[in-house]
This record gives C-alpha cells, structure tokens and sequence, in this order.
C-alpha cells in the first residue's frame, strides 16, 4: 500500500481506543465542587490520574474521597488560588514532579455575583473577572508551557451561554466569559501547530453549587434564563462529562478554538 492509502485507511480498531483516557493525568481547577468536581470523577471513572487544585480544601479532599471510594487511580488535592501567579507556577511544577505530565486542564474555578451594572461594585468586578477570566489565563499559561514542553496537551476552559447572550444583573460575569472565549481561540491559534488543543465548554444554567449561591441574593437572572429555555430544567453537573472527555481524547485530534456548547439548545432559539 503506498504512504498515502495508508493514511486514508482506517485500522481496523480505529475506535476502539479513540476515547481512551486511561492513563492519562489531568488538572482541574474548581475541582473541589459542582462542574469541575463532576469532570473529575468523569475522567477517574476513564482512568485519568487527576490533580485538584481548589480553596475550598474541605471541597477538594472530598473530591478526592469520592474518587478513592469509586476505585479510581489515586487524586490529589492541593491548595491553589487561581488567581495568584506565583501559587498557579508552584502548582505546575509539583503537578510536573508529582505525576511527571500534565496531559489536560480543565478550568473550572470560577464565581458570579448578581448585581445591577449601574452599582455594580468595582472590587466584585475585580473579582469575578480576576478568577474567571484572568484566573484561567493564568492557568492556561503556566500549565500550558508543560503542554508545549510535551508536545501535546488538551486545555478544556468553562464558557457559558452568557458568553454569547446576555441576562440582567450578571455584567462583570458576563464580560468575563466573553473573555474567556478570546482568551481560548488566542490561545488555540498560537498553539496549533505544536500539539496543545485549546478549547471551551459551554453549559446552560446548571445545577450547582454556584447557581444556588447566586439565587440567594437574587432570582432576576435566573428567572430570565429560565423563561427562555427550550425545556425548563437546569444541566446536571454529569452531563458535561461526556463533552470533556471528547474534548481531552484522541477523538477531537481536528477540534481546537472551539466552544462546544452544552445547552439544551438554548441558544438556538
Ligand atoms: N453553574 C452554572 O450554571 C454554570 C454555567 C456555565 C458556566 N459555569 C462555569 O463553570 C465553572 C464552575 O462552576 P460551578 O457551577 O461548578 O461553581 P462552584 O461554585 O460549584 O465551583 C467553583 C469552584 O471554584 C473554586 N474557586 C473559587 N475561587 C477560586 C480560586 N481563586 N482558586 C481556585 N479555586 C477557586 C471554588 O472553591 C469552587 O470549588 C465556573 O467557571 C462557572 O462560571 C457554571
């Protein structure tokens, strides 16, 4: 067979191990509650070695608990304020001496505050763009470059529906997940040719932690997303397992810059 009919064939268990995530160590931020913990016990479940990294440390241990009860390949939990470079560079090089490579990141650590725009205060502004949107620039930075040493790595960033439309009360949110998909097709475009996929989910409004917290000061946001669902129920944290897993697997070789949204539909209509 020449070189060229080689390629365009198809072995015969092509499939087989195209979502094969066994032995594979990933990183997950925010990996101490709701999505990001929810990936995680996904990716145990594959047989990925993951790496927790969280303030929530009761959140993050139980995580890792979780993982132990379920026979996974052992998790560690380490203490790691996102929006701190100097904690996210010491945690990449513990993540490279600890499990010796870091094959994918997914960015998970994030927070909303509910505000009107006209008072929204400055330093919640500050924070919710410095975690979500900074926070993950950072991340993608430091354990990017393990990436790029490698030759290879899949980056999974949280977008969100509020990264195309818009819902009251969530300004600083909604500018920093706007940020977020820049910061995924910057960061794809300048890392396609060398082996590290940059991509993005998108979820609907989901059943989390973070969604319960933010109804506490108020429901206007949610109340307005919720009106316009094609189906009025929120995402369950599981249901985005399916999408990492595709985006951190052999599987999506071809897909990079992109924000595979997990929506419901929402934005379809
Ligand atoms: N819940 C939703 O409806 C929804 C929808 C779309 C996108 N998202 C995004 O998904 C991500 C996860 O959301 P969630 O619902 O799981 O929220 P969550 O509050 O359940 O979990 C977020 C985690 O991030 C951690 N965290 C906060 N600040 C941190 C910091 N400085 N350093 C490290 N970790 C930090 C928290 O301790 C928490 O464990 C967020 O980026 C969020 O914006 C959520």
């Amino acid at each position: 067979m020449s070189e060229q009919a080689d390629e365009l064939a198809i072995p015969r268990d092509f499939v087989k191990d195209l979502f094969d995530l066994r032995d594979r160590t990933a990183v997950v931020t925010g990996g101490g509650s709701g999505l990001g913990r929810a990936i995680a016990i996904g990716f145990a479940q594959a047989g990925v070695t993951n790496l927790i990294l969280d303030v929530n440390d009761e959140g993050g241990e139980e995580t890792v608990r979780t993982i132990a009860g379920q026979a996974g390949p052992p998790a560690q939990y380490r203490h790691v304020d996102v929006t701190a470079k100097s904690e996210v560079e010491a945690a990449a090089a513990w993540a490279a001496e600890t499990v010796g490579r870091v094959d994918i990141l997914v960015n998970s650590a994030g927070s909303a505050f509910r505000s009107p725009a006209e008072d929204f205060p400055e330093e919640k502004f500050d924070f919710i763009v410095g975690l979500n949107l900074k926070g993950t620039y950072l991340c993608c930075q430091a354990f990017g470059r393990v990436m790029l040493e490698q030759g290879a790595g899949s980056i999974i960033n949280l977008a969100s529906i509020g990264s195309f439309i818009a819902y009251p009360w969530a300004s600083a949110y909604l500018a920093s997940k706007g940020g977020v998909l820049g910061v995924t097709r910057a960061l794809a475009l300048e890392w396609r040719d060398r082996g590290v996929r940059v991509n993005a989910i998108g979820p609907t409004l989901m059943d989390s932690p973070l969604t319960r917290a933010a109804a506490q000061r108020t429901s206007i946001t949610a109340d307005f997303i919720k009106a316009r669902m094609l189906r009025p129920r929120l995402g369950l944290p599981r249901e985005l397992i399916g999408a990492a897993i595709f985006l951190a697997s052999e599987a999506s070789t071809l897909v990079t810059g992109h924000t595979l949204m997990c929506d419901d539909g929402y934005l379809v209509a």
